[in-house]
Formats: C-alpha cells, structure tokens, sequence
C-alpha cells in the first residue's frame, strides 16, 4: 500500500481543492431552511448510515487498534481445534538459561477473564540471558519509526524476589526496535505500563516479554495499542479505517452485527453487558464467525465513536433466540433456533431496559453511573433499538419479541423499537416478519437482502408500493454480489428508490463493512483492508458519496426521465442545512442517456460541482490498484432547464447551490 501513497495523497489534495474551489465559488447568501418550492416531500435525515459486524475480522485484528492477539489467554479448543491459552504466544529461552510457562486460573485478574501465564526462569545465564514468550499479533504487528506504541500488562510476583521484565518490540531476526523494563513486585494483580517507541519501520514485528532475572510471575492482558488511534481514544480504533467511516458522515452506525448479534446457539448471544467496563472484566468469547472475540471493541466504545463521528447509535441486541444456522451449515437448515426458557426472560427483558438507562440514564442511575464512571456522563442519546436479526419467525421468537417490545414500549416510548423480518426480500419468513411486525405495531422493520445486480435494477421501484401507514423500513443489510463497478452503479440506482421512498424507508445500511485480507468469510464487502493500509470499493464510494450528500425533502418533478427505462435512475433531494440540491443520476447501460432538471422556481448559482464514477463494468479496485475506480470531482454550469448527459456505465452527482 505504501507505494500508492503519493498518488492517493495527490488526489486527495487535489479533490479537496476543487471541492474547496467550487464551495468559494459559490459562497452566496444560501441556506433555504424551509419547504424548497415545487413538489417536494419530507424524507428521513437518517436514511444512509453504516452496518459493523465483527465479521471477517472487522473488529480484533481490524477497526480495534488492539496489536496482541490472543491478550488474556483465552483461546481454546473448543473455539478451535488448534486453538488453546498459549496460541499465537511463543515460550523461548535465550543462552543457557531455561525455566518454563505454564496457564493456570485459580487467582485470575477477574472472574470473566479466567486463564493468565505464570513464566518462570529457574536459571538465567549470564548478562543477557533470558526466559520469556513472544506475540505475532495478527500476523505480524506493524510499527513505524518514530511512533510510539502503549504497552501494559497485569503482573503479579510469585517467588520470593521481585522479577525484572524486558518488554520489547522485535524484528524477525530479533533486531530490538524499542525496549523498556519493568520491574513486578507486587504479589497482586498490578498494571504496568510502558511507552515502547520504534526506531524503524516493520510490517511483521513481535512483542516481546522477557524475564531477565531469575524468578517467577503470573502475567494477563497484555496490551499494546498505537498511540494514534482515532481521535486518541484510550482502547481505541485504528485511526485509517476509523477516519474512512467517519468520512461517509453516516446518519447511524448499527452494530454489533448482523448473526454475531444472536449468536451460535444460546450461549453465544452477544450480551452487552459482558462488553462494557474495563478491559480485564470484560468476558471474551468465539466469535459466530469462527474465530475469537475480545470484546475490547465493545458497547462503550461503539456508543463513544458514534457521538465521536456525529452518528446515531443502534444497537441490535438478541430477541432471546439464537442464529436458526446454529450449529449447522450458513443459511441451511432453520432448525437450529434455540429460544430462551421463558422463566428466563424477566431477566432478559431487564437487560434491555439496562441498556436504554446506561446509554441515556442520569449519572445517579444503577446504569448511567456505570457510563459516567467509564467517563462519559452525559447521555448517549439512544433513540434506537433492534430487536432481533432476520430471525426465523417462528412462534418461540415471536412470544419473546412481544415481552421485550411491550416491555421497552412500557418503560420507554421514547425509544423507537425495530422489528425483523428474516433473511431475504421475500417469502415466508419476510412476510411472516412483516405481518407479525404490523401486529404489534412495530414501527421500523429491518430487512436484508443479498442479490444480483440485475435485481436491483429491476426492483429500484420496490418501495414506491409500499403503504405508507404500516411501519417504516430499516433495509438493515443489503449488497449486490460483487465488488465490480456494475454492483456499485446497480445499488446506487436501487439508493435513488431509497431516496425517492425516504418517507417509508427511514435507514438503509450497506453490508458488510470490513474484510480483512486473507481472513475473509463473506465475499462481497465494502473496504479491504490488511494490517497497514487498505482499498476501497466501487460500492464504498457509492455509498460515501450518498451518505455525505443526504438531502431531506425528495424533489419529485424536478427530474425529466423515462420511467420505463430501468437502466437509468436518477434522484433529486434537497438539502434544508445548506440550501443545496442534491441530484444523482445512474446509468448502468452500455450508452450513453441524457435527463432533463428543472430548476424553475429556484434561485441558483451558475456553478455547481459535479461529481462522476465511471468505467467499464467489471472493474475493481485491489490492493495493486486501489484507484482503478474512483470518483472525480469537477465543476460544473447549472442552468434552469440542465440537460445532463450520463455516460454508459456511470454516477454522477451534481450539487447545486441555491438562495432566495
Ligand atoms: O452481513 C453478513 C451476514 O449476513 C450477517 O451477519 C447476517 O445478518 C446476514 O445474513
């Protein structure tokens, strides 16, 4: 990635300066607060906003910034054949020194983190000599000259003498790239910490944790972050991959997924309360996906970068069954939904109202003192709440559904509850989910649906049928299959039947988000990304480009086009905050269309900036070539009736400024 570094920065630059050209160019006395003349109507302000699942790596070993895997020795066979509490984590001895490492748990650090390493040096030869055990990270830890890392540990003494420990950062070929020592003299659990400062890049360093003098200590929770994480958050994300979220201004971040959210059976729902706290109370484990989760990227720290990026949090918790692919093969089955035993759902529902009082609660509340004492008092301003994802509706789901929607409506009609109606756009259980949502007045129901590109061409009309009293849509998850220009151009054209329905269709959410290289389960994602650097896809930029360009009145005459012509989409909204209209235009046919916009009534500047994706079909970008599809910015001249040519197989995006 490093050598595409000067021609991405260029662009930017570049981008930046036309954007900034066009925005000076057109500084009028704007801002159109009101109704925008014509025939317009209110749409969500929520419309485009972000999925984050912990899928394909997108959590540990992704967006948290956390670089030792395997911190708290908790991984364990039953994860993972050939995982166990020493994974990832190598015990080796230097000169003739030797001792040994061992796991143990009966005096952990807390009881949600059970396992921790007692390493002992029976003997250390000579000066240098050493007895210690070594992290990979996630296939290696990145560091950069000059950069400083945060490294801490749980320790306590076990022999009779305090223990002297070199912790550093190592090359492959044990090249020392920072070093610190530490001395642990408390026969309790103690943290230590250290700053470890690089003096050269290293794509594949170790951390290293040597004992250099003979002795004996229990070590857990070996941390070590960047000190630049986003926003210099402690327990933080990665700053790149954070900055290209908060870069699509999203309306709302939902998380934590998708089927992590109700788990691999019952015991492997995520439970928010096990991700809240400090990082050594919270309880790890396997993740739906395959693989281990620490649960460091937990509720606080969605919740904080939320509000960090000027996103609404929503939060989807379990509907107290599990996955219905649990324990089997993806998406075959249905029978593996398991349902709690309802003498447990008191506790449960209380779980859910524990959250709407943690994240909006007064600080003198049993749950808002937890968030104040993780240091933030003031209230996260909670307004959503999923309720299950793409369950089977079955009439075990749909009893306890109903116990904690009539529970959270109860205590909490402030909160607005989304419903769920299964995995695909349609059949039994989309139109089970759908009635039952109806039934019990569920005012938002999440759909999903992953398909060809031609489907969404074909049903950019969907929504324009859709009643416009029985509940709004929250398309939860969706994506063409396929990375490749012509599946971006077909969702931006479904996007423009979001916008045209965004009176019904209150959030729509891309999925997934991340996939990191080599730890891929699910094919088709939104950004690549590997331990340094990253791609973005076609369908990223699509969804950049509508998310940061939101309007919120949908313009219903103002473009001149053919109905029947599938291939070419188009949307006009208007932007209330800045005045601006907002058109997007879609061709995804192999020539070239022309549309009309009709700008009568309005006052406008003559200059506008256009924005275009284009090329042909199966393009992609990858990490060789990360730009092979990107968006161009230019400026462009507005007049009252626009005829606007939109070459075969592009987007565009014309913001036009207007003023009274
Ligand atoms: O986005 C990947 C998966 O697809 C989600 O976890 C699940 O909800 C959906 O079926």
């Amino acid at each position: 990635m490093t050598t595409n570094t000067t021609s991405k920065t260029y662009n930017k630059v570049t981008s930046i300066l036309i954007i900034l050209t066009a925005e000076i160019l057109l500084c009028l006395p704007m801002i159109q607060a009101q109704a925008p003349p014509g025939n317009a109507k209110k749409i969500s302000t929520d419309l485009f906003g972000l999925f984050f699942e912990d899928i394909n790596y997108a959590a540990d070993g992704g967006l948290y910034a956390e670089l030792v895997q395997n911190r708290s020795f908790e991984y364990n066979p039953a994860e993972r054949k050939v995982w166990h509490p020493l994974y990832n984590w190598e015990y080796f001895t230097t000169g003739y020194s030797y001792g040994k490492v061992n796991i143990e748990s009966s005096q952990p650090v807390h009881p949600n983190n059970p396992h921790y390493t007692v390493l002992e040096a029976e003997h250390i030869y000579q000066e240098g000599g050493s007895v210690g055990i070594r992290n990979q990270g996630f296939d290696g830890i990145v560091v950069r000259n000059g950069q400083s890392y945060l490294f801490s540990v749980f320790a306590k003494q076990l022999s009779k003498e305090p223990v002297s420990l070199k912790v550093s950062l190592q090359t492959k070929k044990g090249e020392v790239l920072a070093e610190h020592q530490l001395t642990v003299s408390s026969a309790n659990w103690e943290k230590q910490t250290a700053v470890l400062s690089s003096n050269a890049d290293y794509d594949t360093a170790s951390l290293v944790i040597a004992l250099v003098s003979k002795g004996k200590t229990a070590l857990d929770v070996v941390s070590l972050f960047p000190e630049h994480t986003f926003k210099k958050r402690a327990n933080g994300m990665r700053a790149d991959l954070a900055q290209l979220l908060a870069d699509m201004k999203p309306a709302f971040i939902r998380f934590p997924g998708g089927c992590l959210v109700h788990g691999d059976g019952l015991g492997n729902m995520y439970r928010w309360k096990n991700t809240i706290g400090p990082i050594e109370q919270r309880a790890e484990q396997r993740n739906i996906w395959g693989y281990h989760q620490t649960g460091g990227l937990g509720y606080y720290e969605y919740f904080q970068f939320c509000e960090d990026i000027g996103a609404k949090p929503l939060p989807v918790l379990p509907a107290a069954v599990s996955c219905q692919n649990s324990g089997g093969t993806w998406r075959i089955g249905g029978t593996g939904q398991r349902a709690l035993p309802l003498e447990e759902m008191q506790e449960y529902i209380q779980e859910v109202i524990d959250l709407i009082e943690w994240a909006n609660g007064p600080v003198n509340s049993t749950w808002g003192s937890k968030r104040a004492a993780a240091g933030h008092p003031a209230s996260f301003n909670l307004q959503y709440v999923g309720i299950g994802n793409e369950e089977k509706i079955t009439p075990e789901f749909e009893q306890r559904f109903k116990l904690i929607n009539d529970a959270v409506k109860a205590k909490h009609p402030e909160i607005t509850v989304i419903g769920t109606s299964g995995p695909f756009h349609s059949g039994e259980d989309f139109d089970k989910g759908w009635s039952f949502a109806k039934s019990q007045q569920v005012q938002v129901v999440d759909e999903h649906y992953y398909v060809q590109p031609e489907w969404f061409i074909s049903n950019q009309y969907r929504y324009d049928k859709y009643p416009r009293n029985a509940g709004n849509v929250y398309l939860g998850e969706y994506a063409s299959w396929g990375n490749q220009l012509k599946n971006a151009l077909a969702e931006a054209a479904f996007m423009t039947g979001l916008e045209r329905n965004g009176d019904v269709v209150q959030l729509a959410s891309y999925a997934p988000l991340f996939a990191k290289k080599n730890n891929t389960q699910w094919k088709t994602d939104m950004i690549f990304f590997d331990n340094s650097g990253y791609y973005l896809t076609p369908n990223y930029h699509i969804q950049k480009l509508f998310s940061a360009n939101r309007g919120d009145w949908y313009l219903n005459n103002m473009i001149r086009k053919d109905n029947r012509d599938t291939s070419l989409a188009a949307s006009a909204t208007a932007d209330s905050k800045t005045g601006d209209i907002i058109l997007k235009l879609v061709n995804t046919s192999n020539e070239k269309k022309t549309i009309t916009a009709d700008l009568s009534g309005y006052k406008f500047s003559s200059v506008g900036l256009k924005i275009i994706m284009s090329g042909s079909p199966e393009q992609q970008n990858s990490f060789s070539q990360p730009d092979a599809i990107k968006p161009d910015y230019h400026k462009t001249v507005i007049t009252k009736k626009m005829l606007v040519e939109v070459p075969a197989m592009s987007f565009i995006l014309i913001r036009i400024n207007t003023y009274k």
